[in-house]
């Protein structure tokens, strides 16, 4: 069994500190004490992001942008603090080009229907890997559809890697947009995103890396990277539902028609014509997620108080030992093998529907995700309905996944 790097997480690292942090993880589920092992589909939020929110709504409630009192005023600068503030998270030249969105989902509908509209034709060609979440897949499909583009799977192989000859053998001048994971939600691959650009720069083509599985692993440079779009969710940061963000090279957002029309995002409006207002509010019609753009500001104050490299390196501790206890279980098949990989344990225990295994999980208070993981082309592939998911995050133990092997020993006495 491979030894957790004991020194990293033990030392510098103080998970019980951390875990303080986060009332939910401190409550009993069918008797137990809860394992939360589903931090893929989303993270526990600290007590400094429930405080912030709960704070705006005692203390600032306002719309922003448009008052003129002390109320409106608080609450715009809490908002535009948060924006700046996702911006240096990102290195991202300048707070403009975060754009809120309501998540992931709606960051690439947004470029797919607004980029797209104005760059795709007929005969041009979209490349999304065969283990992208159905939302990097289902909007491409939808502009393609009216813009006579085709969308086409890069292959990915047996171990859930990008097979990187078959990608590059694929690019040609047709080739008008590459949107591809960062890490996949499925099995937690990383895939080698800066190979990716550099060669569908060379091409001419665009990028959008959709971040939701990376950004609560490791900073991301969307300046190194050269990117042109980042896209990720709060509530999988610490932060919460239903906000995300649009990183956008801006020339190319400035380029960019609106998405949706209403108030904030115009300029001036008459039935003669409307004109558009600047970055980033082009894109912002309506009121927003106040609330939730200042809970997000906090989970980035909260990330940056912490060690990320040696929350990272007790992540991939924590992985390292429930892998080779799962290669060490009978019966037990880990889906998604490749070398490089985040927290993101996905697999299956032989003769036993994923559905069965999460069910007898969870009435032990153990909490994984079972089911195809919204990447369902990447299933078929493996000829699988699904998988159980169990993902970590910085707050889990290794007596966590301990409780998560005591439970699937018991669940296999019940399926197998
Ligand atoms: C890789 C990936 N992309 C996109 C999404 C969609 O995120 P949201 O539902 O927050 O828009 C998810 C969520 O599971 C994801 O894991």
């Amino acid at each position: 069994m491979t030894k957790p790097l004991a020194s990293v997480t033990a030392a510098n690292f103080d998970v019980e500190k951390i875990r303080a942090d986060f009332p939910i993880l401190h409550q009993q589920v069918n008797g137990q004490p809860l394992v939360y092992l589903d931090n893929a589909a989303t993270t526990q939020k600290p007590n400094a992001v429930i405080d912030a929110i709960s704070d705006y709504y005692r203390n600032d409630n306002s719309n922003v942008h448009r008052g003129a009192h002390a109320l409106a005023d608080r609450a715009t600068v809490k908002f535009e603090t948060a924006r700046e503030k996702v911006a240096r998270f990102l290195n991202a030249p300048a707070a403009k080009q975060v754009i809120w969105t309501r998540g992931t989902t709606e960051s690439i509908n947004l470029v797919a229907a607004s980029w797209g509209k104005a760059n795709l034709q007929s005969g041009d060609r979209i490349l999304v890997s065969a283990m992208e979440h159905h939302s990097n897949i289902v909007p491409w499909q939808l502009i393609a559809q009216t813009t006579g583009a085709k969308v086409e799977p890069i292959p990915v192989d047996a171990n859930g890697s990008i097979d990187m000859r078959a990608f590059e053998a694929m690019l040609d001048a047709q080739v008008k947009m590459v949107a591809v994971g960062h890490v996949s939600n499925a099995m937690g691959t990383i895939n080698p995103i800066e190979k990716i650009i550099t060669l569908s720069h060379a091409i001419g083509a665009r990028v959008l890396i959709d971040g939701a599985q990376a950004v609560s692993h490791w900073a991301v440079d969307v300046q190194q990277l050269n990117c042109d779009f980042y896209v990720f969710s709060a509530h999988k940061l610490f932060g919460p539902t239903g906000l995300g963000v649009l990183y956008g090279k801006e020339d190319l957002l400035n380029a960019m028609a609106p998405y949706q029309g209403g108030g904030e995002m115009i300029e001036t409006v008459s039935f003669a014509g409307t004109t558009f207002n600047q970055l980033p509010y082009k894109f912002e019609a309506g009121t927003p997620d106040i609330a939730g753009v200042i809970g997000f500001g906090a989970a980035i104050d909260y990330l940056n108080s912490i060690d990320r490299t040696a929350a990272a390196a007790h992540e991939q501790a924590l992985l390292n030992y429930a892998e080779e206890k799962a290669r060490a279980t009978a019966g037990m098949k880990l889906v998604g093998t490749a070398t490089d990989k985040t927290s993101v344990m996905s697999f299956l225990l032989e003769g036993a529907h994923p559905a069965d295994v999460g069910v007898l999980l969870d009435k032990q208070g153990v909490a994984v995700r079972t089911g195809n993981h919204c990447a369902q082309p990447i299933m078929d592939q493996f000829g699988i309905p699904g998988t159980v998911r169990a993902s970590f995050s910085f707050y889990n133990t290794f007596a966590e996944v301990d409780r998560l092997f005591v439970a699937i020993e018991k669940a296999k006495t019940f399926l197998l």
